[in-house]
């Protein structure tokens, strides 16, 4: 059996802010396979963004372990195996389009191909443009293309398609399973959209209010490769059902 991609063991997250301590992340552990394409759906504030954070070692467990193809998430990140595709692009302001996409890649000496990714995301047209010039959806497309030019192995991706238009997101969530399935990335993938998660992704994990914990792990075995006419089928409607039917035990439990 090969290693995988990502296990989180037991992992808590403290965090302290103005004196007071957050318990952000309760008690998580998963093992993500490699290639495997997991979404991840939670309340607000439950720990979505700090549990990618930990996997791309800009958080440190304040409890259990993270481990990235078997190394710590430190050495993954020295090695650039984490492609980010945050909820804040954070894109360099004074680059442009073209030189923020090519950031990574150059920084590791790898080639891009800036230009077929900018058509992908339909940004044509704007590669000479400034950040400060684009809408906040075409930010986050520019921040999507940054993750992809440099080919990671893995991706992590922070409600990626969440300031998109509703076709802009079907292109390119249509567009990403092309790109998991030929280029075999493991991804995981917070989403607040449930049947966004059920389309995209091999399991989906659902996560209580904070500090966060697994309610349950969903298997989609829907076949592959998955286009809108999946969307249609029974099977389909009773996976979101089932995510639906988790997230709301996650309200009652903050009810009580
Ligand atoms: N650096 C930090 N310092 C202090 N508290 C933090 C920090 N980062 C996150 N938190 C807190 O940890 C909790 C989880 O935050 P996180 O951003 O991971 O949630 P989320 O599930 O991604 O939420 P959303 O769906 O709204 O994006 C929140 O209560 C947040 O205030
Ligand atoms: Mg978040």
């Amino acid at each position: 059996m090969t290693e995988p991609a990502v296990v989180l063991d037991h992992v808590a997250v403290r965090f302290q802010a103005n004196g007071s301590a957050i318990h952000a992340v309760g008690d998580v552990t998963i093992s993500v396979a490699d290639n495997e394409f997991l979404a991840l759906i939670g309340p607000s504030g439950c720990g979505k963004t700090t549990l990618l954070k930990l996997v791309s070692g800009l958080v440190q467990p304040s409890g259990g372990a993270v481990t990235v193809y078997g190394g710590t998430a430190a050495q993954a990140r020295r090695k650039r195996l984490c492609g980010l595709v945050f909820q804040e692009p954070a894109l360099l302001p004074w680059r442009t389009v073209e030189a923020n996409v090519r950031l990574v890649a150059e920084i590791i000496g790898r080639r891009a191909n800036v230009q077929e990714l900018v058509e992908l995301v339909g940004l044509s047209g704007f590669e000479r443009a400034f950040p400060h010039e684009l809408s906040g959806g075409m930010q986050q497309r520019v921040g999507l293309c940054r993750a992809l030019a440099f080919d990671p192995p893995i991706l992590l991706m922070d409600e990626p398609f969440a300031a998109l238009d509703l076709l802009t997101r079907e292109t390119l969530s249509a567009e990403l399973l092309r790109i998991w399935e030929t280029r075999r990335k493991t991804v995981l993938f917070v989403t607040h959209s449930i049947p966004e998660a059920v389309l995209l992704a091999d399991r989906v994990v659902v996560l209580t209010q904070r500090p966060s914990r697994i309610v349950d792990v969903v298997a989609v075995d829907l076949p592959r490769p998955r286009s809108a006419e999946v969307e249609e089928s029974p099977a389909f409607a009773a996976l979101v059902r089932r995510v639906k039917d988790l997230l709301r035990t996650t309200q009652d439990r903050a009810v009580r």
